[in-house]
């Protein structure tokens, strides 16, 4: 599917806000250059038979390491909006995280498909509302439609700056608003920094659901540690595909730095220019547990609906499982512990300082 074609049936500034990073898209760019440049160091002499893309997250098995990312507002990629992507993704057993961004309501997108049996995980993505009734209200109503986890988006106190949608001259059309949320009027930059997420809203949060809690958009080893440490279920390194601070590091380089410092205690996942199978690979081999995928699937959207959600996915599939299997691996978990990253492998020197990539 060609990006470019797809999105030019959109209007240019909803192009823009859906594909665009912040600043000078280094890091948007960065995330995609540090998967290619890590070279593959595939294994041979090992039998296959049995293989399968299976993993096993917190406590069920799902078919295959594959979610989509959140993402808001997809009906201005498509009128199908997040009920098209939530029907592709549990069509190919791929995982659906819902964000609270959506254009849809979010008992609307789970109902079609929380109760089939071959679907992937089905979260949802949540930001602290200004009041803590109005998230809380949101967690109870995502309990009641079926979601199985809470992600919460860390990386974002405020927007980040971003020139390609400014310049772009982007604005949420009539009618498309994010019908999860309440409505809010415009806050101050003090208001906003004032409630950017802290040790106690998490733990907060953490005691009012027992959905399982995933922090999204942790790049430092540090905060790794400390978000573990408030009983977090999971961690999602992300830099929110590159479209809060530009020149933040690539999520390839901070994987392995957050899984060490991990240590096992919780799955880790990542996102952030994943666009072949062997980008999942290379993710599995680096410790995640499974992989989020954004824009790929919004240019699938735009171009055909659930339709075009569904060749995407299907064709990420099909990578991974050659990837998977041209690199003698039987199945994800499988991934990181085969040397596939190459002999000389460890956190310290898996990228060259000297690479030009973040
Ligand atoms: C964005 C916000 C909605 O990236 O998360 O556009």
């Amino acid at each position: 599917m060609n990006a470019a074609d797809s999105l030019a049936r959109l209007d240019p500034a909803h192009a823009a806000y859906l594909q665009g990073g912040a600043g000078d898209e280094i890091t948007l760019r960065a995330n995609r250059q540090a998967w290619q440049d890590l070279p593959l160091w595939p294994r041979s002499l090992r039998p296959l038979a049995g293989s399968h893309t299976r993993i096993e997250l917190l406590g069920r098995t799902w078919p295959s390491p594959l979610l989509v990312a959140p993402m808001a507002h997809q009906m201005l990629a498509h009128p199908q909006g997040e009920q098209g992507t939530a029907l592709a993704a549990a069509a190919l057993g791929v995982g659906m995280v819902l964000g609270c961004q959506a254009s849809q309501r979010l008992e609307d997108v789970a109902r079609p498909v929380a109760t089939d049996t071959s679907r992937g995980p089905l979260w949802f993505q949540l930001y602290l509302q200004p009041r803590r009734e109005d998230t809380l209200a949101l967690v109870r109503r995502a309990e009641a439609a079926g979601f199985e986890a809470l992600v919460l988006t860390v990386d974002a106190p405020v927007q980040g700056v971003r020139d390609r949608e400014l310049q772009a001259g982007f604005r949420l059309p009539p009618g498309l608003t994010a019908f999860n949320l309440p409505p809010s009027a415009p806050e101050s930059l003090d208001a906003l920094l004032a409630r950017a997420a802290t040790a106690d809203d998490i733990a907060w949060l953490r005691a009012l659901t027992r959905l399982p809690l995933l922090l999204k958009g942790v790049l430092h080893p540090a905060d790794a540690a400390d978000a573990v440490a408030l009983g977090i279920d999971g961690l999602i390194v992300s830099n929110h595909g590159g479209r809060t601070l530009d020149t933040a590091v690539s999520t390839a380089r901070a994987l392995p730095a957050v899984v060490e410092a991990v240590a096992g205690a919780v799955p880790v996942l990542v996102d952030g220019g994943i666009r072949r199978g062997t980008d999942v690979l290379k993710a599995l081999a680096l410790g995640a547990r499974a992989v989020l995928v954004g824009r790929p699937v919004l240019v699938g959207l735009a171009a055909d609906g659930a339709r075009g959600v569904a060749v995407v996915l299907r064709r990420l599939l099909d990578e991974f499982q050659a990837a998977q299997a041209l690199s003698g691996c039987h199945h994800p978990a499988e991934a990181a512990s085969l040397g596939l990253l190459g002999p000389g492998f460890g956190v310290e020197n898996i990228f060259n300082t000297n690479n030009s990539h973040l």
